[in-house]
């Protein structure tokens, strides 16, 4: 055989032999070591498998428990996280799991999760967001990192507290007043609880939308001081260090939009849901409303005096929070709790699983008791922050926690005036995960009026 043919044959297969010892080597040899190194360390979890890691396990056991609605209970932990629920109770409230050959470190300990995100911008920042994530919220806010974050965070600091803040108020008013006029024509009919919350976030969306219509057609050049406003001034911004760019302010849009539409969409249909099966509390959400606004449209001032009504809005955020968890990384090697982890390693909070502990929140975790929150959450949760962020903790906290909360406020004040609400009895209990927990076939509710309808 010639030089030139043995040449021939043996560089390909050299190739491929390097090859496939690098496959090896990423896809075997690094998780079975992070895995034994983790193990060590008291941290078990479902076994590594090549290539798919725990995913296939994860979708099947997702699918089955998605298969049928359940009963009309709270404990929609197993239903909507399967796969870290089992892994939990087998492998205990810290445990490693696999995404393919990525590890991932789920953690559902209050003390852990408090570290991890208090210290969300040095040690375990949040991940580089996937091609899914810059599909829906843009390269916006809640998954920029390093310096493009400091400086946007700044700005939405800025237009969601305080003055800034009260001065939406009208905008969300009207566009309840606009969505109640609706629903006079539904009283003492079936209709959709998340149909209504959509309607108003539809209304803002709408204001916001033709203002940003009016600055890109030329028609204005003022957005006022709201968000929308700071993000334009932005653009128009004369030093070019701190100027926006185009691309960047609509990212922006799009992510306020997507982060802010649909949470308090979900959040407000299980509070009518809540609401529309335990009466009690119902009415006295109601007897609070009335002696605070009478009758007239709600404002700031009395909304800080909504004692009962926050209470709920905290019940139904720890029942039915955001499902998915708080995706970080590490990105050297550090120390959490006692725990030493490589710089490879992914880090998922699950605060769903921390939310329904019966360790944190006692036997009756799965029942609607508002009274839990009556001296505010320190005390509800023995003053351990990390065991209730249904809008995370730390420096990457809900920068629209606050508009979340008033917006939720003043619709919920503006129904419980007008309507008893009651579950109709086509209602299925079914509760999937999506970015939020949602009703897969939505919430019916039967609305009766009180005769303040006008
Ligand atoms: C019930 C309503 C809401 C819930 C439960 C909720 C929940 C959350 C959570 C858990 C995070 C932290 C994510 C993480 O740490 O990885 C977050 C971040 C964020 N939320 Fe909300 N949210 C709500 C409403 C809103 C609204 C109304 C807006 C805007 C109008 C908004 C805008 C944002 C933004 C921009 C971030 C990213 C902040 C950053 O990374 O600096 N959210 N939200």
């Amino acid at each position: 055989m010639s030089t030139f043919v043995k040449l021939a044959i043996l560089l390909p297969c050299s190739f491929f032999l390097v090859a496939l010892i690098k496959f090896l080597y990423d896809y075997l040899w690094i998780p079975l070591r992070l895995q034994h190194m983790m193990n060590s360390q008291g941290i078990k979890g479902p076994p590594y498998t090549f290539i798919h890691g725990n995913n296939k396990e994860a979708t099947k056991t997702t699918n089955e428990a998605l298969s049928k609605p359940m009963a009309l209970r709270h404990d929609i932990f197993p239903r909507v996280q399967p796969h870290v629920y089992s892994c939990v109770n087998r492998y205990g409230r810290n445990y490693l799991a696999w995404d393919g050959k990525r590890p991932e470190l789920v953690i559902t300990e209050p003390e852990l999760v408090n570290e991890v995100l208090k210290n969300s911008v040095t040690t375990f920042p949040k991940r580089k967001p996937t091609f899914f994530l810059t599909g829906i919220f843009g390269n916006g806010l809640v998954t920029a990192l390093g310096e493009k974050w400091v400086k946007q965070r700044k700005l939405a600091n800025y237009a969601f507290h305080g003055e800034s803040l009260k001065n939406m108020t009208p905008a969300v008013i009207a566009s309840v007043e606009t969505m109640l006029e609706k629903w006079k024509g539904y009283v003492g009919k079936e209709i959709e609880s998340e149909e209504l919350s959509k309607g108003i976030q539809d209304c803002v969306m709408n204001i916001v939308k033709k203002r940003e219509d009016e600055v890109l057609n030329g028609k204005a050049n003022s957005f006022g001081n709201d968000f929308l406003g700071l993000l334009v001034n932005a653009y128009h911004d004369s030093d070019e260090n701190n100027r926006l760019l185009m691309e960047d302010l609509v990212d922006e849009c799009k992510t306020f939009y997507f982060a802010g539409q649909d949470t308090v969409n979900s959040l407000l249909a299980w509070i009518v849901f809540l609401l529309a099966i335990h009466g009690d509390w119902q009415e006295k959400a109601r007897r609070e409303v009335i002696e605070i606004f009478s009758n007239q449209i709600p404002d700031s001032e009395g909304m800080s005096k909504l004692k009962t009504m926050t209470m709920i809005i905290y019940e139904t955020l720890r029942l039915y929070g955001p499902p998915n968890g708080l995706p970080r990384r590490v990105t050297r090697e550090v120390q959490l709790g006692k725990l030493a982890l490589p710089a490879s390693m992914d880090i998922l909070v699950q605060n769903i699983a921390v939310h329904h502990d019966p360790h944190m929140w006692g036997d009756d975790v799965h029942l609607f008791k508002p009274e839990r929150f009556a001296e505010g959450i320190a005390k509800a949760t023995n003053y351990n922050a990390g065991a209730f962020c249904p809008f995370g903790l730390g420096p990457r906290n809900c920068v629209g926690m606050n508009f979340a909360t008033m917006e939720t406020k003043i619709v919920l004040s503006m129904i419980l005036q007008r309507y008893t609400i009651s579950l109709s009895p086509t209602y299925v209990h079914s509760p999937i995960p999506y970015i939020t927990v949602q009703p897969q076939h939505g919430i019916q509710v039967i609305l009766e009026s009180l005769g303040n309808d006008t």
